[in-house]
């Protein structure tokens, strides 16, 4: 298995959009849960990832923000909602962009707020035109994450910030390690990368890195919650997925759960 092209990975989000819908809610990324984790729903743990990212960053009235692989828009939903600021959104996926205009004009956002088609391999939009760049989770699935930072750092102004969730590769008791035990990671379909050579990436694009977050004790118990939801929508996943692609994901979830190697950060970094 190789990486998924752009266009398969849109493909695959809206033909499972009703059962992403069930298994995480309106934000498709990790949860944040404290030490001890409490009793935090997946919903709401994913809602404190995107909080705890955009506590990484100074947000200003009248910022214009991008948001790279929007999902269906509740973090920029989210951000424009508890901010004065304007905002385009995109995705791969053509059903999720939809949805992510309709719930942006439910909330009465449409007029600082939209989201279009576009690969972020290939960034539609002029140098220097975002005072925010915001990729929560989406980097991963780019055939060349940092292809895709140095877009961010081209659209971004002077004084602009870019904020980042994405997976990270972890020493484990200061080993090295690659993973391999996670069979997306092993088949090359996810690429991870330790935390300084994305800050080394981050310098290359001629930006300045200002946070970086290892969060991953926080954001671990997503998965154990995820194949617990996984299991209880057996029935109504066999309705989209064969029997063999419901254990093989399910089994994936409980690789992540179960990877110390595996881990997340949260990144900000600077354009001077
Ligand atoms: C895990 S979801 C995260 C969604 C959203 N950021 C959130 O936190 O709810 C990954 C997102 O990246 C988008 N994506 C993946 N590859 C992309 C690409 N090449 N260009 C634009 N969006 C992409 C997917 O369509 C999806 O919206």
């Amino acid at each position: 298995m190789t990486k998924p092209t752009p266009f398969k990975v849109g493909q695959a989000y809206d033909s499972f959009a009703e059962l992403l819908d069930q298994l995480w809610g309106e934000n498709l990324h990790h949860g944040y849960w404290d030490d001890p984790p409490g009793d935090l729903t997946l919903e709401e743990a994913t809602t404190r990832l995107t909080d705890k990212l955009a506590g990484l960053l100074t947000v200003k009235p009248g910022d214009h923000l991008l948001d790279i692989g929007c999902g269906i828009g509740e973090p920029a939903i989210r951000l424009a909602a508890a901010h004065d600021i304007t905002g385009v959104g995109i995705s791969i996926a053509e059903g999720q962009v939809e949805r992510a205009n309709n719930r942006a004009g439910a909330a009465g956002l449409a007029e600082r707020l939209s989201f279009r088609v576009a690969d972020a391999m290939d960034l539609p939009f002029p140098d220097e035109s975002f005072d925010i760049v915001w990729a929560l989770e989406s980097l991963h699935h780019m055939p060349d994450r940092w292809h895709v930072i140095r877009q961010a750092a081209r659209v971004l102004r002077p004084g602009g910030r870019l904020a980042i969730g994405d997976f990270l590769l972890r020493r484990v008791d200061g080993v090295p390690s690659d993973a391999s035990s996670v069979d997306l990671v092993r088949m090359g379909a996810l690429k991870l990368v330790e935390l300084d050579e994305y800050r080394s990436h981050l310098r290359e694009a001629g930006l300045v890195p200002e946070a970086a977050e290892d969060v991953s004790d926080r954001t671990r118990p997503s998965w154990g919650k995820a194949a617990e939801r996984f299991e209880a929508l057996r029935e109504q996943a066999l309705q989209h997925i064969g029997a063999e692609q419901f254990e093989t994901t399910l089994s994936r979830f409980r690789q992540f759960d179960d990877e110390p190697a595996v881990g997340y950060v949260l990144l900000a970094a600077r354009k001077p």
